[in-house]
């Protein structure tokens, strides 16, 4: 994939971020989503590449955009799979609370796991525990492990994990072997970019979150250096068998960062919806607007962080100058 798509692709996520941050804190996750949708959608349109979403909004009878199978992009090469997700912390845009992020990846055609909508176990760490970590061993050997790596005691290693009932025995191992714990609502794809991210404080994430989640975050964490496990945890019959379908002979495999993502020729794009420990939220200006991205190279490990200004129409939602939407009205 040439490297000039990377600003391509950011403008996908600026577009979704521009378009659901209007509505942040009115209680609305699926308003919210909706207009990320819309907005991601009509851009992708604009970007030369002949797509095929393989994580969205779900199936094609569940979602009229972005759904499972859909084809993206103008339709000219490369040929490539693509994974979004429009908000990534739907709830977390409704309440106005941090860290809410449009996200994407695209990798060449078959190098993204087709993941599908269930729960995976996940474990993530930075470049400087990569090699460390191990789903199958216990909580505390990974936090010594990662303490040895990162040259801490275990008391200041800080695990970061979704504040979820299923995790009670989790945190409950953590705080045992003395490390600190950082809690949230929601939001497991920035939780564990920011393990990979110099001054986060953030260390290692634990727990079980959404699989299409997981393979966003291991896109990101691919481009930069960092390290992650996964295992699907299927909930039934249906979803064992919706794991088969999906060419996985082994359901409780361990799947490592390359069985995630194959290959290094990807590309990640993130913009901050509100504002993150990574990433500024939007701000709306009047007649402009300011997004924050991070848009990042597998081949390359090329990180840029992206401030962009946009002028504003009066439409419900933004519109980028210069681009195929319709012009300002201001
Ligand atoms: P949505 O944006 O789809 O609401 O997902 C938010 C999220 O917190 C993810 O980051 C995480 O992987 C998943 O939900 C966890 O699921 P659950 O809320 O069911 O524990």
């Amino acid at each position: 994939m040439e490297r000039e798509l990377a600003l391509e692709f950011v403008r996908i996520t600026e577009a979704a971020a521009l378009a659901s941050g209007r509505l942040m804190g009115r209680g609305d996750k699926e308003g919210a989503d909706q207009a990320a949708v819309d907005a991601m959608r009509t851009v992708f349109d604009t970007v030369h590449i002949d797509g095929t979403v393989v994580i969205g909004e779900g199936e094609m009878d569940e979602a009229p955009m972005l759904y499972i199978g859909e084809k993206v992009g103008a339709g000219t090469e490369p040929k490539v799979d693509v994974a979004v997700d429009p908000v990534e912390g739907t709830n977390l845009v409704a309440k106005g609370l941090p860290n809410a992020l449009a996200v994407m990846a695209i990798a060449p055609s078959g190098c993204l796991l087709h993941a599908p909508d269930m729960y995976m176990d996940k474990i993530a760490v930075g470049p400087q525990a990569k090699g460390c970590i191990n789903l199958d061993a216990s909580i505390t050997d990974n936090l010594h492990a990662v303490a040895a790596a990162l040259d801490k005691d275990v008391q200041d290693v800080t695990a970061i994990i979704l504040d979820r009932p299923r995790h009670a025995a989790i945190i409950k191992e953590i705080r045992a072997a003395g490390a600190r714990v950082k809690l949230i609502t929601d939001g497991d794809v920035s939780a564990a970019i920011a393990t990979a991210i110099p001054n986060t404080g953030v260390d290692i994430l634990f727990g079980i979150g959404g699989a299409p989640e997981g393979v966003l975050a291991a896109a990101a964490l691919k481009c930069l250096g960092g390290d992650m496990q996964a295992r699907l945890t299927p909930d039934g019959a249906e979803e064992l068998a919706r794991i088969h379908q999906m060419g996985q002979a082994d359901a409780d495999k361990l799947l490592f960062l390359d069985d995630l993502v194959i290959g290094d020729d990807i590309f990640f794009a993130a913009t901050g919806i509100t504002d993150g420990d990574m990433l500024r939220g939007v701000r709306y200006l009047g007649k402009t607007a300011e997004t924050h991205s991070l848009v990042m190279r597998g081949i390359t490990g090329t990180i840029r962080n992206v401030y962009a200004t946009h002028i504003l129409s009066r439409k419900p939602h933004f519109v980028a100058r210069g681009t195929d939407c319709p012009p300002s009205t201001k």
